[in-house]
Order: structure tokens, then C-alpha cells, then sequence
């Protein structure tokens, strides 16, 4: 299923210019914009040394303050997404591996489960986290999947296409790896009040819903549901966008 197990060299990225929609001043003047002003290259390094430094080092307990890890348990425990069924699972962007605990409660047992990460730093301190033999850990770039054609009937990725200059080149990444019916969780920063802050803290972009689902129709994702945490959430859409996709069996990439 891996082809290889070590970080892959980039590949240059050409960056296009991209007409975003609309956005609130308030929201673009608190968004973090280095994304858009250094190469992808640059960036990066800048994503792999904020995660692999002292903050990365506090993300399961800003998740657990922000109540991310009891939501997110919730979320499998309650089917909002269902894991029955599912054999082989994708986690990008890891992290300290706060979807991935839960997973290992609320999966079948014997599914595979494969935890990838840009920051190695990261992949071990979700390997100490999850104290469990389950899942392998491999250091990859979401922009450049080490894995093969329709490896995975299942795919998640927590607030991990926010650190891409665009959603198309990781969202095409995973409908690459998914097979045909297999499902996406995808979990993003919103272009919202507090999207825009969250930019800040991280030093990531923001998401508008409905850029994200016309990029997704393009690409034979279908949104099958959004997923609301909590009511708070659906209120204040203070954990961005969340939804379940599938990827169309027979379809091809368009983009
Ligand atoms: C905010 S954390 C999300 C953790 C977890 N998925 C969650 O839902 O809470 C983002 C993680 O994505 C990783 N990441 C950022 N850019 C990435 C990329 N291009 N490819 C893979 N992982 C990336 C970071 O190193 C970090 O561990």
C-alpha cells in the first residue's frame, strides 16, 4: 500500500493566481496571509517548524481547552461519521493524533490504520499519545501522497488543507488515494470571525464553503452530509466546515 516510506521531495509548485470570494474586512484583516506571500516551499518549512516546536508540543491540550478531542470522540461514537465497515483508514495530518484516538475505539477490529504527518516531531508525539501497535506512522506531504491509486475505503483530514495555498492540490491527492465509494471526513478552517483568528494562531488560510464544494464537484467528491459538532458549533461555526464526502464510483479527475 506505501510506496515509499520516507518524506518525498517536493515538487515546485507553480503558483496561479486565484480569484478567492468575498470575504468580510474584518476577516481578511486578521487572517495570517503568509501563505500567499512566500514560495510553497518556504511555507512549508514555516507549517513544519510551528508544529514541530513548542506549540506543536500544546496541540492535544489547545484541542482538549478548545473541546475538539471530546467533540471529535463524539462524532465517532455517535456515527455522525461511521466507521462499521470501513478496512483500511487514512488519517492526514495527524497531529498529536486526536481523530486517531477515537478511531481506534470505534473502528472494527483488524482495520488498518495509517497516521500521516509533514512534521516527524508530530508523528512521535501522536505515536506516544496513542500508546497502540495499530496504526503506522509515515511522514508525508498532503500535496504528495505516498500511497497508491485507491488505497483507502476511508480517508480523514483535520484541519490539514488550510495549511495548502489551494484546495484543489490536496483535495485531488485524496480522491487519488480513495477507491471508488470510499469516504472522506474533512475538516477545515471556515472564513468566519473565528476561522480568521484560528488563521492567525496556526499561520494557516480559511476556507469558504461553497468554493470548497464546487472544488469538490470537480473532482468527483460528492458531499454527502455536513456535520455539525454541537449546536454551538452550527451557531457560531467556531469548528469550521465539516463534512462527509464520498468519492463517486467511475469518476474520473476532471481537474
Ligand atoms: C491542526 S493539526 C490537526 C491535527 C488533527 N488532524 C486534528 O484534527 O486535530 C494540523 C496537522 O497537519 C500537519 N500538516 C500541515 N500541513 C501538512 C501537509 N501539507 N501535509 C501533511 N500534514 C500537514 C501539521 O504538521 C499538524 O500536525
Amino acid at each position: 500500500m506505501i510506496r515509499k516510506a520516507l518524506l518525498p521531495t517536493p515538487k515546485k509548485h507553480k503558483r496561479e493566481p486565484v480569484a478567492r470570494p468575498k470575504r468580510k474586512i474584518i476577516h481578511r484583516f486578521v487572517e495570517n496571509k503568509l501563505i500567499g506571500r512566500v514560495s510553497y516551499e518556504q511555507y512549508r518549512e514555516k507549517v513544519r517548524d510551528v508544529y514541530g516546536g513548542p506549540q506543536g508540543a500544546l496541540l492535544a491540550t489547545a484541542s482538549l481547552l478548545s473541546l475538539h478531542t471530546p467533540l471529535g470522540d463524539r462524532l465517532f461514537r455517535e456515527r455522525k461519521f461511521d466507521l462499521r465497515g470501513v478496512r483500511h483508514i487514512l488519517d492526514i495530518g495527524s497531529g498529536a493524533g486526536q481523530l486517531v484516538k477515537p478511531m481506534l475505539k470505534y473502528a472494527d477490529p483488524g482495520t488498518s490504520i495509517v497516521c500521516c504527518d509533514l512534521s516527524p516531531k508530530m508523528l512521535r508525539r501522536a505515536r506516544t499519545r496513542l500508546k497502540s501497535t495499530v496504526p503506522q506512522h509515515v511522514a508525508a506531504d498532503l500535496m504528495n501522497l505516498p500511497f497508491a491509486d485507491g488505497s483507502f475505503d476511508c480517508v480523514t483530514c483535520g484541519y490539514v488543507l488550510e495549511h495548502l495555498p489551494e484546495a484543489k492540490l490536496g483535495l485531488r491527492e485524496i480522491a487519488r488515494v480513495l477507491a471508488p465509494g470510499g469516504r472522506l471526513l474533512l475538516l477545515t478552517t471556515e472564513d468566519s470571525f473565528s476561522g480568521a483568528f484560528t488563521s492567525r494562531l496556526w499561520c494557516c488560510r480559511t476556507y469558504n464553503r461553497r468554493e470548497l464544494y464546487r472544488i469538490c464537484q470537480d473532482l468527483g467528491l460528492k458531499w454527502c452530509k455536513e456535520i455539525w459538532f454541537s449546536r454551538m458549533h452550527q451557531l457560531f461555526r467556531a469548528g469550521g466546515i465539516c463534512v462527509e464526502i464520498e468519492k463517486l464510483a467511475g469518476s474520473g479527475l476532471r481537474s
